[in-house]
Order: structure tokens, then sequence, then C-alpha cells
């Protein structure tokens, strides 16, 4: 497998175990200090105060329990929710006075009759102002194992801040965004209520994250083929699963979520972002959460449900049809290319993947 990256350097063998040997004594030396410091001055352990909590108060992404085996299994037809939170998140996600300007909410990127997307390249927020990555749909997020497409968010609780804060979307701050609900008598007795200590920046993120879980898309025809009706799907979508399956698609593309519960690599088997050109920042992906070397050119694998809806595809919104992403995939992460009929047939099986929202397919 080809890796661009250059390899961590390596001691050489001649000079290794003295390596070891000078390593296992900083190591030891390191052991002592940390235990004589550790029972020698317990006061000095970090005070909340002195290092803010880190956001944990989320909830990891929803667990799916299903009789159905195999790579994929169907988005549960139920997922039980606070319907008061999910009502009071759907009002805050779709409130543009908690953008700096009052004119973006959460629905400008991630507008529900859009397939929870904007289908531009990149989003645009306050001014404007251009972002420098696809707006991944909102659907089906809570089965993500992480959010952002490098995985910078570990729950929809603490992804919250990210699009609120950001000078390029919302462009605010929690200060003025409580401010701004505390002073709208309706949020003010809603957030009462339903969270004991009201409007705080907690029970924000709560709600908006109750309501993002509420946006599930169960019930598409594959998931009903997979629940035994084999009428549900064409001879063709079924070809197509197969060939998704034969070429190793489903290694990355996984799990209720066809996508959504690992990093990968862009890139395992050509270099695509050589052949694309113009590299930024954002194309370094894993690698500006961690900084380490293998993360570089590292995503999420995003999840494929509802992907016929969602173009443009890919990090950087540059591919706007989805043969052209299937096509794309398995080259730079396959190695293979396609014929045209097998890109038909793997087309034709993620359509299948449209689910319903709230009983209705999504538009
Ligand atoms: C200006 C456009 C914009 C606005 C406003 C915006 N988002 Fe996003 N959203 C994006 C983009 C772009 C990403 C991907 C960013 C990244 O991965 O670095 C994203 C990512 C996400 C994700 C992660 C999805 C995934 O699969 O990783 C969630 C969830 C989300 N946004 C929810 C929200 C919520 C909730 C709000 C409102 C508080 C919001 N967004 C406001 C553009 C926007
Ligand atoms: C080695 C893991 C891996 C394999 C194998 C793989 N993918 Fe992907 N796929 C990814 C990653 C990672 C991304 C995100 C790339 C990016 O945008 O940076 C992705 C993105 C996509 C997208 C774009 C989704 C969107 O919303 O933008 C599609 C469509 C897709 N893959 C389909 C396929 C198909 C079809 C195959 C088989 C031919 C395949 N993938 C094989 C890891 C993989």
């Amino acid at each position: 497998m080809p890796r661009r990256w250059p390899r961590a350097t390596r001691l050489s063998p001649r000079t290794a175990p003295r390596g070891v040997a000078l390593r296992t004594l900083f190591l030891l030396i390191g052991l002592v200090i940390g235990l004589v410091f550790l029972n020698g001055c317990p006061e000095s352990q970090p005070t909340p105060e002195a290092s803010p909590a880190p956001i944990l108060d989320g909830k990891p992404a929803i667990q799916i329990r299903t009789t159905v085996t195999g790579p994929i299994q169907p988005i549960p037809l139920e997922i039980e929710l606070d319907q008061d939170r999910v009502q009071l998140g759907g009002q805050l996600f779709h409130e543009k006075g908690l953008s700096s300007d009052g004119s973006i909410s959460c629905a400008s990127c991630h507008n529900l009759e859009l397939a929870g997307t904007d289908r531009k390249r990149v989003s645009s927020g306050v001014g404007g102002a251009a972002g420098s990555v696809n707006s991944p749909t909102v659907f089906n997020s809570g089965f993500n194992f992480k959010q952002f497409w490098d995985g910078r968010a570990e729950t929809l609780e603490e992804q919250v801040d990210g699009p609120l804060l950001a000078e390029k979307e919302m462009n605010s701050d929690w200060e003025t965004a409580i401010a701004f609900l505390s002073t709208n008598p309706e949020y003010v007795s809603s957030f009462n209520s339903i969270y004991p200590d009201g409007i705080t920046r907690a029970n924000v993120r709560d709600a908006i994250a109750e309501f993002e879980r509420s946006l599930y898309t169960p019930n598409s025809r594959f998931d009903q083929y997979l629940r035994g009706d084999e009428s549900s799907i064409t001879e063709q979508e079924l070809a197509g699963f197969e060939l998704f399956q034969g070429l190793g698609c489903v290694s990355c593309h996984q799990g209720a979520n066809v996508g959504g519960n690992m990093f990968e690599t862009f890139g395992v088997m050509d270099d695509y972002f050589a052949d694309r050109g113009d590299v930024v920042e954002a194309d370094m992906g894993r690698f500006n959460v961690t900084g380490r070397e293998i993360d570089r050119h590292v995503f999420k694998v995003p999840s494929l449900r509802n992907v016929a809806l969602t173009p443009p595809y890919f990090h950087d919104g540059t591919v706007r049809r989805l043969p052209d992403a299937v096509r794309i995939m398995a080259k730079y992460n396959l190695g293979r290319t396609l014929s045209d009929e097998q890109v038909d047939l793997i087309v034709a099986f993620l359509g299948s993947l449209t689910g319903e929202y709230q009983g209705q397919m999504l538009p």
C-alpha cells in the first residue's frame, strides 16, 4: 500500500540497543519522579478553575440493537426521545437570532428540505463568509461515532460550539447567545419547564442535540430489504449492493449509517490531493486534530444514507455528481477502475438508501 507521508525515523539496528536502554532509564526516572510527585503534593492536582472542564455532558452516538446480521444494519423505526427537548431543540436549530447579525441559523446550512445540507460546495456564514469544507447532512448524525469531517467533536452536544463560535459561520459567543435567548419570554418558559437551571450553555447544547437525534431516516427501501422484504429493491440495486460488498466499499462504509463509525485515509491507493491540486489546511483532515503524521488526509468515513440527495460530495465539495464520486472512491481508495455499468449499479444501490423523515420520503 503506497503511503505518502514520511515514515517515522527509526533507530538503526546498530544504535537500537543503546536507544532502548536509554529509553528504559528515562522511563524509570520518570516513574520515580511521578510517584514522588503524586504522593508528595496532592494539592497540585489541577483545579476545575485552572483548566476549564472539557465539554463532556454529551451522549455517545445512538446505539443500535438489531437482529439483522451483516455489514449494514437498518436504522431503527423508532428512537425514544424526549419530545419536549426535541421541540425546543428544533426551534433553536432554526433560530437566526443565535448568529451575530441575526441572519444565519443552523438550518441555513443544514436545510431539512435539502436533505440536511445546503447543496453548496462550501457553506457561507454571516456576511457571506465562505467556509473551507462542504456541509455534511445533519440527518442521522446521531449515529456517527464522532462529529465533523475530522472528528474533532466527540458528541453532538460538543459539536454545537463549533458553528456558534465560528467566525465564518454564526460568528457569535455564548454570552451573546444566552443573553439573546433570555430576552425571549417563550424561550425562558420553555427552558424553565424542561430544565431546573433554565437557559444555560449545557441546556442549549442538550436541546439541539436531542433534536438532531430525532433527524433519523428509517425505512429506506434497502432497510426494508434488510428486514426481509426482498421485493423492496430492484435486481439492479441488489447487484449494486453485491458490488459494493465485493469491491470492498463496505469495509469503510458500514454499520447502521453506512459510514460514520471509523476514520480512514482519503487516498489509500493513490494521491487524490496531488491530482486535485491546491491543497489547503482542511485537506489535512484529522492531522489538524492530532498532529500525527499517520492522520494526514484522514477523515471520518461519511455516512452514505440519503447520499443521492446530498451533492456536492467529499469534504471539499468538488464533485457534483454521485457517479463521479463513486468512480473517485474506487480509484483512490480501492485502486480500481470501474466500468460505466458497475458505476450505474452502485449508484442504483446508493439510491435505495434514501429514507423517511417523520414518515415521508426525504424530498
Ligand atoms: C455557515 C454554515 C453552517 C452553519 C450555520 C451550521 N453548520 Fe453545521 N456544519 C457546517 C459545515 C461546513 C460542517 C462541516 C465542518 C467540518 O467538518 O469541519 C458542519 C458540520 C455539522 C455537523 C457534523 C455532521 C457530521 O456528519 O460530522 C453537525 C451535527 C452540525 N454541523 C450541526 C449544526 C448545528 C446544530 C448548527 C447550529 C448551532 C450548525 N451545524 C450550523 C456548516 C454549518
Ligand atoms: C478505505 C476506506 C474507504 C473505502 C474502501 C471507500 N470509501 Fe468512500 N469514503 C471514504 C472516506 C474517508 C470518505 C470521505 C472523503 C472526503 O471527503 O474527504 C468517503 C467518501 C465517499 C463518498 C462521498 C460522500 C459524501 O457525502 O461526500 C461516497 C459517495 C463514497 N465514499 C462511496 C464509496 C464507494 C461507492 C466505495 C466503493 C467503490 C467507497 N466509497 C469506498 C472511505 C472509503
